[in-house]
């Protein structure tokens, strides 16, 4: 297990972290309910449970993970143009139901956007892309939007590096 805000850079480990990902492909109608009542949206649901955007991208222009305070980790991978728009993003999660649901809004969000324009993207935009989440869960799109900002600045380097 990775430990807290330390980024996971071994890709296997990762890999097989993902893999070992538990989530059930359907929900009973009592574990539906227990998740409405919680305060999930349908919207938040829908995005778990279908694992929206989940997975990796062969030969991304960057890659990142990042483990947040609360122990959650998440990476995520984006292919980006020459001219600096998302072409794709894809995530994986290592966490709860709102961490699924928080990657699945940003990579929704950010897909078709500039850099530019994906770095103004704010945790209240990851919520209202949400449409609720419970109270105790407001701080899960930190996770994603930390680890999207830590990507972005990741490429920036990079391709400054390259001097492109
Ligand atoms: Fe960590 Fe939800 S509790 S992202």
């Amino acid at each position: 297990m990775p430990s807290c805000s330390s980024p996971i850079t071994n890709h296997n480990q990762l890999n097989l972290l993902a893999e070992e990902r538990e989530i059930p492909k359907k929900l009973t109608e009592e574990e539906f309910g227990l998740l409405k009542e919680a305060g999930y949206s349908d919207k938040a649901i829908e995005f778990y449970m279908n694992e929206v955007n989940v997975g990796s991208i062969e030969k991304p222009d960057v890659a990142i993970a990042y483990t947040g305070p609360c122990g959650d980790m998440m990476k995520i991978y984006l292919k980006i143009s020459k001219n600096d728009v998302i072409e794709d993003a894809k995530f994986y999660y290592l966490g709860c139901p709102s961490a699924a649901s928080s990657g699945s809004a940003i990579t929704k969000l950010i897909i078709g956007k500039t850099i530019e324009e994906a770095k103004r993207i704010t945790e209240q935009d990851v919520l209202k892309e949400l449409g609720g989440l419970p109270e105790s869960k407001l701080h899960c799109p930190k996770l994603a939007l930390t680890t999207l900002q830590k990507a972005i600045a990741k490429y920036e380097k990079d391709k400054g590096q390259q001097g492109v």
